[in-house]
């Protein structure tokens, strides 16, 4: 359905957007929003979408279809009285405690509760203490800073088909609780860390607990601390220190030196060895005809998915360990050798771009001897806190290089930073080796795509996000 509305006193043109918020944001007027997604179903809970159309009152602009010869205002006084009341009555019933929360600075309800001047609360504040779940090794929930916008619900069983958060109770009893009112660990949760993605607020946060452990190991003279940087980080990095989407990966290398690590890693050199081991894997499941397709099993969260809603598929999956794993194995088993220390002696710390790789880091098929081969995972934002703490500024750090051995990769060990990058570099080596090809082998359609099938190998390859 197509047509013009009036926005403000500024006609324009609809096509198939399904809602007057998708209009107005394409014609560059803002409208806050706390439980829409444009990826997820609309079920317009939390009213802050608001807007004043002539003949219909007050609707919510995400549940609302235009139609045309519509007039509608997104900013009048009843609009904005009405948005304000809303985050008040929010507020009310919100733990507020920004200084302690990870969100804040990047908390939406925080954002809106300053855009609109909420200073002063006209209705009394419910003291709430509900006990923190931090069960899962890779989220933590705080019930009390829940708005109940209900995206974690609807992106963990629409987009992930898992389905762990649920609401529980109704009216001013409703919370959102793990499948069976269980303890997130004791759930079905991947650990994949969407639910994080999309809170607006501080109710759903990464496991940071590992930050502290790192600490403790830099300051155990005891200790040798290493650090493996994926590559996804590296860009994000620049982001979280405002460079904006650069590489930053020598200022990092240099930035964790001064942090105190003893040696710095590429986890592209484990990708490149995950890259051959997956071919030869592919090579020689083709040539049995066995076990096919192939599934990577470099993400923990779909290694965890298949293992509990596909059984059947486990022998698809690729036997090899994931470039986290495979790079804690060798700086464990054999890089302590080199060294001439004890495995117990050597804490490894990787900078992974993702929740579950803390959960893969403490699978207990990743231990040899009572020692993990990984000790502590760091996402993104917990490395920035890591020099934050330690009071690096890091623009102004000197570039510097990784350490040897171990610093030779390939592109293709990068690319697994990007959608489909597995895929693609597996390809370009079978591609290379099947044709005896010399030189660089450049595979330009597997990038981004959800699902390919090629016929000539009986490949299909599950792609996973961009991770390592
Ligand atoms: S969730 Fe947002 S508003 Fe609530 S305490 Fe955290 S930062 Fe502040
Ligand atoms: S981490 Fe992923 S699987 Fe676990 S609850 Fe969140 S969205 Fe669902
Ligand atoms: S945990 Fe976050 S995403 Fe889930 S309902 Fe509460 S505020 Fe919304
Ligand atoms: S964003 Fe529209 S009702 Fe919540």
């Amino acid at each position: 359905m197509s047509g013009k509305i009036t926005i403000n006193g500024q006609l324009i043109d609809f096509t198939d957007e399904k809602n007057i918020l998708a209009v107005a944001r394409n014609a560059g007027i803002d409208i806050p929003t706390l439980c829409y997604h444009p990826e997820l179903s609309v079920v317009g809970a939390c009213r802050l979408c608001v807007v004043e159309i002539e003949r219909m009152g007050v609707q919510a602009s995400c549940s609302t279809a235009p139609i045309d010869g519509m007039v509608v205002f997104t900013n009048s006084g009843r609009v904005n009285r009405v948005r304000k009341m809303v985050l008040e009555l929010l507020l009310a019933n919100h733990d507020r405690e920004c200084t302690t929360c990870d969100a804040s600075g990047a908390c939406k309800l925080q954002k809106y509760a300053n855009d609109y001047g909420i200073k002063r609360l006209r209705f009394p504040s419910r003291s709430q203490c509900e006990a923190l779940d931090n069960s899962s090794l890779s989220i933590v929930r705080d019930p009390n800073k829940c708005i109940l916008c209900g995206l974690c619900v609807r992106i963990c069983k629409e987009k992930q088909g898992v389905g762990v958060w649920d609401f529980k109770n109704r009216g001013s009893r409703t919370e959102i609780v793990a499948a069976m009112d269980q303890p997130l660990a004791e759930s079905a949760c991947i650990n994949c860390g969407q639910c994080i993605a999309v809170c607006p607020c501080g109710a759903l946060s990464s496991n940071s607990t590992a930050i502290d452990e790192v600490w403790a190991a830099l300051r155990d003279p005891k200790k040798t601390v290493v650090c493996q940087i994926a590559p996804a980080p590296r860009a994000a990095l620049g982001e979280e220190f405002g460079l904006g989407s650069v590489d930053v990966t020598a200022k990092l290398v240099a930035g964790l030196r001064k942090v105190g690590f003893d040696k710095v890693f590429d986890t592209v050199f484990t990708a490149d060895m995950t890259t051959i081991e997956e071919s030869n894997e592919f090579l020689g499941r083709v040539t049995e005809g066995k076990n096919l397709p192939l599934f990577t099993s470099c993400c923990p969260g779909w290694v965890k998915y298949a293992e509990q809603f596909h059984p059947e598929l486990l022998n698809n999956v690729s036997t090899c360990r994931s470039p986290q794993q495979m790079f804690g194995s060798v700086l464990k088993k054999k890089y302590t050798q080199d060294l001439g220390i004890k495995a117990e002696d050597m804490f490894v710390v990787s900078i992974m771009p993702c929740t579950a790789k803390k959960y893969e880091a403490k699978r207990p098929e990743f231990m040899t001897d009572g020692v993990y081969d990984v000790d502590a995972v760091l996402t993104t934002v917990e490395a920035a806190r890591l020099f934050r703490e330690a009071g690096i500024i890091f623009d102004s750090l000197e570039d510097s290089a990784f350490d040897q051995p171990m610093e030779q990769a390939t592109g293709s060990g990068v690319i697994f930073g990007a959608t489909g990058g597995v895929m693609e570099s597996v390809i370009r080596y079978v591609a290379g080796k099947l044709l005896n090809a010399q030189g660089r082998v450049d595979v330009e359609f597997t990038r981004g795509m959800m699902i390919q099938r090629l016929p000539a190998y009986r490949l299909m390859i599950l792609t996973k996000p961009g991770c390592c």
